[in-house]
């Protein structure tokens, strides 16, 4: 079967085109290069013996999607990932967001209909939540105001599914992700920010090595037990192998609505000093640390109910945070060998 996945050389995508293949599917990506490399085509490649189908295609061009889906028929599913996601670009510039994330939606749907593409995974976020009332939190949560133009595009585009699912023949799963993190375990692909990280596991890896001064923690004030915010922390194999089981469910028609989202997580909340605790441990070396004041935007505590994944998806986390941090450290050793670009 032939699975089409967007953004397929970014992060989570590549990761996941590992586990598609390894679940013996055949892979096609596009990708405008955005914010990954061509490089990972070879490096997916170097783990499962097999280079995925490439085509350099930015989604935001109505005329070059149709193109595309036009010339590769026989798609049986996508996956999409391709979007841009970070927070404090997206309050910079909006448009850019919902160009982006949105207009490339509508596109990609509107090919689903016309070439009959029925299954279709989406990229969502916990963002969706906003701050919880409530912890776990479970997918009947309520969807707040999104805190960002990058948040309300995961919003916007759930919506967008959803009402597409309701007058046509395309099933989807949306799954909203929490915090993924590590790298495949033969540290052929990973993680690579472009710039300076803005997210936590990075900024640290980074640090550690030598390319960062300091790490700071954003506030030790809130109403946690050691006063830093809580997350939950996933392996992005993890994370890669839940679309793989979402995908398995649409093609074997095991869906019970037309859409449906799940939660993405390992239901455990770390705060920040735990996971920089936890990285001094797996890397055996002290990290340079300095609390400085909260970051805008941030919540409180954020963690998965798993409940829906684990009984009706038949997916669980298998991997820990120590695991997803060594996996991590040894990318950030791995690339800094290898010279990658930052
Ligand atoms: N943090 C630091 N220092 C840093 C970076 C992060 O202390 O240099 C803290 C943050 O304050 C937060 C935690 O580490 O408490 C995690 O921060 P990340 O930026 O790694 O992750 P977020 O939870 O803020 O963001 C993630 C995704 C977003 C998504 C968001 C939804 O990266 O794409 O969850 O809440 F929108």
């Amino acid at each position: 079967m032939k699975i089409l996945v967007t953004g397929g050389l970014g992060y989570i995508g590549s990761h996941t085109a590992v586990a598609l293949q390894q679940a013996g599917f055949e892979v096609l990506i596009v990708d405008n290069m955005s914010n990954s490399s061509i490089d990972v085509l070879e490096d997916i490649a170097s783990i499962t013996g097999e280079t995925p189908q490439f085509k350099y295609l930015d989604l935001r061009n109505k005329e070059d999607v149709h193109h595309y889906f036009k010339t590769h028929r026989e798609i049986d599913g996508i996956i999409h990932f391709a979007a841009s996601k970070a927070v404090g670009e997206s309050v910079e510039n909006p448009l850019l967001y919902y160009e982006n994330n949105l207009s490339t939606l509508v596109y990609l749907l509107q090919e689903c209909a016309k070439y009959e593409i029925q299954n279709f995974i989406f990229s969502s976020s916990c963002t969706v939540y906003g701050e919880p009332d409530r912890l776990p939190i479970t997918e009947k949560a309520p969807i707040k105001k999104a805190t960002s133009p990058y948040g309300n595009t995961k919003q916007i585009s759930e919506e967008i599914i959803f009402d597409t699912t309701q007058v046509s023949a395309l099933k989807a799963i949306a799954l909203r992700y929490f915090n993924p993190i590590g790298a495949h375990e033969s540290v052929e692909i990973g993680e690579l920010p472009l710039g300076v990280p803005q997210n936590l596991v990075p900024f640290i890896t980074q640090t550690a090595i030598g390319l960062r001064e300091q790490l700071a923690v954003f506030g030790d004030d809130y109403p946690t037990e050691d006063g830093t915010c809580i997350r939950d922390y996933i392996h992005v194999m993890d994370l890669a192998e839940a679309h793989v089981i979402a995908l398995q469910r649409l093609l074997e028609k095991k869906n019970k609505t037309p859409f449906e989202v799940f939660n993405v997580g390992t239901g455990k909340g770390s705060s920040v000093l735990e996971v920089i605790q936890a990285f001094e441990n797996v890397s055996q070396m002290p990290l340079n640390y300095k609390v400085v004041n909260r970051r805008p935007g941030d919540v409180t505590a954020v963690y998965a109910d798993t409940g829906l994944a684990n009984n009706e998806l038949g997916w669980k986390a298998k991997r820990n945070l120590e695991e997803s941090l060594r996996s991590a450290w040894k990318w950030e050793q791995k690339v800094k060998l290898k010279k990658k670009d930052y």
